[in-house]
């Protein structure tokens, strides 16, 4: 076929073919189907070189016209379709930012936790650290360490978990009280000590108002030159008025724990009638509360752990976290804090 006659039937169907086209990916089809190497213009322009030298320059010419003629309507059309497919996926990719979410509702802290937290935060504004140590422990650190010989009663197999784990030697068993950290600590560290080892500790007590085999205790121990009776009260009356309130009184009574020598309860006065209501429904009338152990640190156990009873001396306390939490809020049972009823819970906020 002539080729000028071929580029202008080439010319002629384009705009057809172009307009037809409705995707991108059909605009590029068109585009080989009119300019490629198999297109009549194509064709055309790989017949150039066997053209009349007198016919090349018209063919020439006109093949550049219209090849950019054609050129023009699918780049117009490809910017069209190519623009009108953005406009569809960003469409469809819209949301609505004034639709209601699902809100999942905010949870928070259990109370133990903040008491614990409470507490903590109390001891380092004393200048205390923060210590920790396994629940799993060795009867060692559980019992001899702290002055607990074999023979005493809170070794007896029938009050405590053991654990058939490691070597039988060892007896491993969860601890039934924080202070195994004690002597963990002063093992491995030098003194002074001053420190706060909140954690979970077990026995197995039966269920009942005030008791659960899984509780929290935090423990604390000051070891240092020339530390007295004094010091101990006058740290724990501090948290208690930090705790309970600036009015708050302590009093300390004789007790006995065998890591202690002397040992003492700490009762705290009654924050909500302070001794005044002889039907109070926190102290029932009797004005104190008791609330933790304490003692001065018994030299066997600043041996035990490598100290010098002679140039040191220290005093050490243990408290029941629920129990805190329980006398502070009023509440009658301590099964509250793992019956997972959310209306308990939310109330601590
Ligand atoms: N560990 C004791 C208990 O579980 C509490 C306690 C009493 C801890 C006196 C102490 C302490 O550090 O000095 O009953």
């Amino acid at each position: 076929m002539d080729p000028l006659a071929a580029l202008e039937e080439a010319l002629a169907s384009a705009a057809g073919m172009v307009a037809g086209a409705g995707t991108v990916d059909e605009i590029e089809r068109v585009d080989a189907a009119l300019l490629g190497r198999d297109s009549a213009v194509g064709r055309v322009r790989r017949s150039m070189a066997g053209l009349d030298p007198e016919e090349r320059p018209r063919v020439g010419a006109r093949l550049n016209e219209v090849t950019n003629e054609i050129r023009r309507l699918i780049d117009e059309r490809r910017d069209e379709l190519q623009a009108a497919e953005d406009a569809s996926r960003l469409a469809e990719d819209s949301f609505d930012v004034t639709l209601e979410s699902v809100r999942l509702p905010a949870g928070s802290r259990h109370l133990i936790h903040q008491v614990i937290d409470e507490v903590v935060d109390i001891f380092i504004g004393l200048g205390y650290r923060v210590a920790e140590g396994p629940e799993a422990e060795l009867a060692w650190y559980n019992f001899d360490a702290l002055n607990t010989p074999k023979t005493h009663p809170a070794r007896l197999e029938s009050d405590t978990m053991y654990l058939d784990w490691g070597d039988p030697d060892d007896e491993v068993l969860l601890r039934t009280q924080t202070s195994p950290v004690q002597a963990r600590y002063m093992e491995s560290h030098e003194p002074p000590v001053y420190i706060v080892a909140p954690g979970r500790t077990y026995r197995t007590d039966t269920v009942d108002a005030t008791h659960l085999p899984v509780f929290h205790q935090i423990e604390g121990l000051a070891v240092d030159e020339g530390l007295t009776l004094g010091d101990l009260r006058g740290t724990l009356a501090h948290f208690a008025r930090e705790f309970f309130g600036s009015g708050t009184e302590v009093r300390l009574r004789p007790s006995f724990f065998p890591f202690t020598e002397p040992s003492a309860e700490l009762d705290v006065s009654c924050f909500v009638c302070a001794g005044s209501d002889p039907a109070c429904r926190v102290c029932g009338g009797g004005g104190w509360l008791e609330m933790l152990g304490c003692g001065m640190v018994d030299p066997n156990v600043l041996s035990a752990a490598g100290y010098d009873p002679e140039t040191l001396s220290g005093f050490a306390f243990g408290v029941g976290v629920e129990r805190l939490a329980m006398v502070r809020h009023g509440l009658d049972s301590i099964k509250n804090f793992v019956d997972n009823d959310v209306r308990f819970l939310r109330q601590f906020r």
